[in-house]
């Protein structure tokens, strides 16, 4: 299993390639982690319930304000640089894709009547790119707290910068980074959970009005283990939107009936199942699936909660209640959303087959990426062993399996040096 760096070695290797390629001391990192959903898919853009964590797998972005208004970027992940000026900026057409994030996060901050500052910047991490682990909202929440602290008037560890936006806003942002620049119309969740996760505690978040709640997870000899199926299909963008517009074109069918909706969140089951046979038959799985997936969720942010007051006998019950809910979802995602895909459906058949496995899911957008399982850490061995194996033999590829840890959101760090 691969392990992860600590805050300071993650902190300190962006800056110390800052400074092996600038020359001089970068002032801050701005650092962001990517998320795994534990249960609440594709619910986020119908105003539902999402439960997700931060891992600890960051985006650092190493940086320093310069006194003209240039951009100067080094991605050494992709191995690549680019360099802009926040007077003209470029199109998305001129730039290399993952620079498009930061080309978003500046041209709407710009639109939004900031002033912000030209940058020099090192871009490394180390969420796997394209598995479902969200990267790209890693990227981009990493990328405005850059540009926000770059441009902060007084830059210095004494007084940190407070940026003159909150998190619903920053988050708000980097959403319409992803709509305008990469043309995913993804919903909150991601960048939510970028911004506000919490050392081992989950984030019970309502899509609607952005109410919170952090609840820790207590999973004492459970840990949460995310596979990748290292394959990720071509249409996952155009897919996801179709999806999205099924849900919308779902509601607008059902108004008819039911006058006071406005997203598949203000349906219940019990009202659904009297007006599902007026919905086309495809609409009729995929609105299906969400109302039932947000109940999904209230029942295992309930179980959770209950674990925390109960005994220990009750404690296991209460896991495997929510477990059983992650599978039913992955059951849901497969058969009614339409979105698995064999290496997916595979990975969490063999998890499931394992004793010890309390709950196996896909997580993310799906189409490839990754899943997310409870596993016992007696079951830990037999569970890589066994998952590792039958996927080569079956798909020819060598899955990652990572341990994870659940970790804090997105932070800037001070470079000590750069004040010396
Ligand atoms: C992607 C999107 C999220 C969410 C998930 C599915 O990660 O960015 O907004 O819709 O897919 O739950």
């Amino acid at each position: 299993m691969i392990t992860t760096r600590t805050v300071e070695n993650r902190v300190s290797f962006a800056t110390q390639k800052f400074k092996e390629i600038f020359g001089s001391p970068s002032t801050f990192t701005a650092s962001a982690p990517g998320r795994v959903n534990l249960i609440g898919e594709h619910t986020d853009y119908n105003d539902g319930y999402v439960f997700p964590v931060a891992i600890d797998k960051y985006l650092n972005i190493a940086a320093r304000q310069r006194s003209d208004r240039y951009v100067t970027l080094h991605a050494l992940d992709v191995k690549d640089s680019y360099e802009f000026s926040l007077s003209s900026l470029p199109s998305t057409e001129q730039a290399p894709a993952w620079s498009h994030y930061l080309l978003g996060v500046a041209s709407l901050l710009q639109a939004s009547g900031k002033r912000i500052s030209g940058i020099d910047a090192v871009i490394t991490g180390d969420v796997p790119i394209g598995a479902g682990l969200s990267s790209s909202a890693a990227l981009s929440v990493s990328a405005a707290l850059t540009f926000l602290t770059a441009s902060s008037e007084d830059l210095s560890p004494e007084s940190p910068p407070k940026p003159e936006i909150d998190n619903k806003e920053l988050a708000a942002l980097c959403q319409q980074v992803e709509h305008e620049f990469a043309g995913v119309n993804c919903g909150i969740m991601d960048q939510t959970i970028s911004l506000l996760g919490r050392e081992d505690q989950a984030l019970f978040l309502d899509c609607r009005s952005l109410e919170h709640e952090h609840i820790p997870l207590n999973l004492k000899a459970h840990h949460i283990a995310i596979c990748n199926t290292k394959v990720k299909r071509e249409l996952a963008a155009s897919e996801y939107n179709k999806r999205r517009a099924e849900c919308e074109r779902g509601v607008d069918i059902l108004k008819q009936w039911l006058p006071g909706i406005s997203a598949l969140r203000d349906i219940s089951l019990t009202d659904f199942k009297k007006y599902e046979d007026e919905l086309p038959a495809l609409t009729q799985k995929r609105c299906r699936y969400v109302i039932e997936e947000n109940t999904r969720v209230l029942e295992a942010v309930s179980a959770l909660k209950t674990r925390h007051s109960q005994t220990a006998e009750k404690t296991d019950e209460s896991l495997i209640q929510f477990g059983r809910l992650m599978d039913v979802s992955h059951n849901g995602l497969r058969d009614d959303y339409e979105v698995s895909c064999t290496e997916l459906d595979l990975l969490t058949d063999l998890a499931r087959s394992i004793e010890g496995v309390i709950g196996s899911r896909m997580t993310g957008a799906g189409f490839g990426g990754c899943t997310v399982n409870i596993v016992h850490e007696d079951a830990l061995e037999t569970f890589r062993t066994l998952v590792t194996t039958e996927y080569y033999k079956q798909i020819g590829i060598e899955p990652e399996i990572y341990l994870c840890n659940v970790s804090d959101g997105a932070q800037v760090f001070w470079n000590s040096e750069s004040s010396s």
